[in-house]
């Protein structure tokens, strides 16, 4: 048994720990786990082709997707794999933000996703941070409904912030959240200024899937990369569910699989 528990620890390159709340993989480089995960999406992706249906995906930006969509990429460019039959939904948006800015969500899924593959653009779904605020409630409700009339997400891609946010569920946010405007963290504020001119110029708000709508997703990849991320992901996964770390809330849905690297040894 024990011999059998290693060749499959070898086999699958990732080590299993039985202490988290949850089911965790922990691989020695962000490269590995972002592989697993997108050779994971390519296959349902493939099912579902097989079966003549459509798959949505639930998605993130920020740091660590990139090389989760670097790998689909190559899979289309190389391997051919079709994104015909995908319908994405993204997290979230800064507000006010302008698709063509710089920093908008909008623009980061097409330079490292969308404008290298066969995706239909409408089925392409991204927060719109243009929307007038009077319209914004309106506006929310519609996303969630498209979400709905989609078929519900088979899989979400989730990154996690210092302050444990999920999509920009800051601390606070609760588990039956819907999409909505939301007040952005002076942390996550601080953590997103390098993308910015400074600090002053990081948006205060946010237009954001719920901790709700996302948990109402099939499959869940969480992944945390880096040093940085290891304070709040032990609390995420080890600690009890609270509102105070949002993505504690993980714990209570049938979460598929997070992913976590080995922080990186200090010289
Ligand atoms: C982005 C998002 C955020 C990020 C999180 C981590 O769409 O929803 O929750 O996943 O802020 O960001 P990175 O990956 O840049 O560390």
């Amino acid at each position: 048994m024990k011999i059998k528990e290693k060749e499959s620890i070898g086999y699958l390159k990732y080590e299993l720990k039985t202490f988290e709340k949850l089911p965790v993989k922990i691989w020695n480089e962000p490269l590995e786990a972002s592989r697993h995960v997108a050779k994971s999406i390519a296959l349902a992706i493939h099912q579902k082709q097989q079966d003549g249906e459509q798959i949505v995906l639930g998605l993130a930006t920020g740091s660590t997707p990139i090389k989760v969509y670097e790998e689909l990429v190559w899979l289309h460019k190389e391997e051919g794999l079709s994104f015909q039959n995908v319908v994405t939904f993204n997290l979230d948006e800064y507000y006010p933000m302008s698709k063509e800015a710089r920093q908008s969500y909008w623009r980061f899924m097409h330079e490292y996703f969308f404008d290298h593959i066969d995706i239909l653009p409408e089925n392409i779904h991204i927060p719109d941070g243009t929307v007038p605020m009077e319209a914004v409630t309106a506006y929310c409700e519609r996303y969630e409904k498209l979400i709905d009339l989609a078929g519900g997400i088979d899989i979400q891609i989730l990154g996690i912030g210092r302050t444990g946010h999920i999509g920009f569920n800051e601390p606070g946010a609760w588990e039956t959240s819907p999409t909505r405007m939301v007040r952005l963290d002076h942390l996550t504020r601080h953590d997103a200024a390098k993308d910015f001119q400074s600090e002053d110029d990081v948006p205060y708000r946010a237009i954001t899937m719920g901790v709700g709508s996302i948990f109402k997703a099939r499959t869940v990849y969480l992944l945390a990369f880096g040093q940085h991320k290891a304070h709040i992901i032990q609390q995420a996964i080890e600690g009890e569910i609270t509102h105070s770390v949002p993505a504690s809330f993980c714990k209570n849905t049938l979460i598929q699989g997070s992913y976590w690297t080995k922080p990186q040894q200090k010289n």
